[in-house]
């Protein structure tokens, strides 16, 4: 079992507003699935300003931060906890850099480059961290956390 626990991870993965809209959710799912990680649990939510804000706080200072909360509050996600080896840094990548202009340069089969359009419409999170991963996912998934950030989820499956 340590052996196990070694190597397997979980990551929070997130498919943002924009991506829902335009209906990329399914594509993502295949490519998140033709990676080898398994979605072991997901969610729809719609988040709404107080929870956008605790979300990303650590941009709270940052001039694109009331932009970010309205874009992110403009229409529901789909919540996602991905399960593989080294699923942090591998989900990472498969999503390719923050600006999806940039992704299409960098890393043209990221979902990024294939799904977003700019910096902030970039259709996707992933936790940047084994501690961010922690978090985001109990900030979603824990049902005292979401009670207390007011998360209205649509529907949970799996
Ligand atoms: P950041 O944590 O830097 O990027 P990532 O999502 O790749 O971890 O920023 C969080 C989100 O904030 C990013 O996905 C989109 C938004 N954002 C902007 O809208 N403009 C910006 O200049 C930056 C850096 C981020
Ligand atoms: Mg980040």
């Amino acid at each position: 079992i340590l052996g196990e626990a070694k190597w397997v991870e979980r990551t929070f993965a997130m498919v943002k507003p924009d991506g829902v809209r335009a209906n990329h959710t399914d594509a993502i799912k295949e490519q998140i699935q033709a990676a080898s990680f398994a979605i072991i649990s997901q969610k729809w939510v719609h988040l709404n300003e107080s929870a956008a804000i605790a979300f990303y706080a650590e941009h709270s200072n940052r001039a694109f931060f009331p932009s970010l909360i309205d874009f992110m509050t403009s229409g529901p996600v789909l919540a996602m906890v991905l399960e593989k080896p080294n699923a942090v840094a591998e989900w990472r990548s498969l999503i390719g850099p923050t600006d999806s202009q940039e992704a299409r340069l960098d890393a043209p089969d990221s979902i990024r480059a294939r799904y977003g359009r700019d910096k902030q419409n970039n259709c996707v999170h992933g936790s940047d961290s084994q501690e961010a991963a922690a978090r985001e996912i109990s900030f979603f998934f824990d049902e005292y956390h979401q009670s207390e950030m007011k998360l209205d989820a649509k529907y949970d499956d799996e």
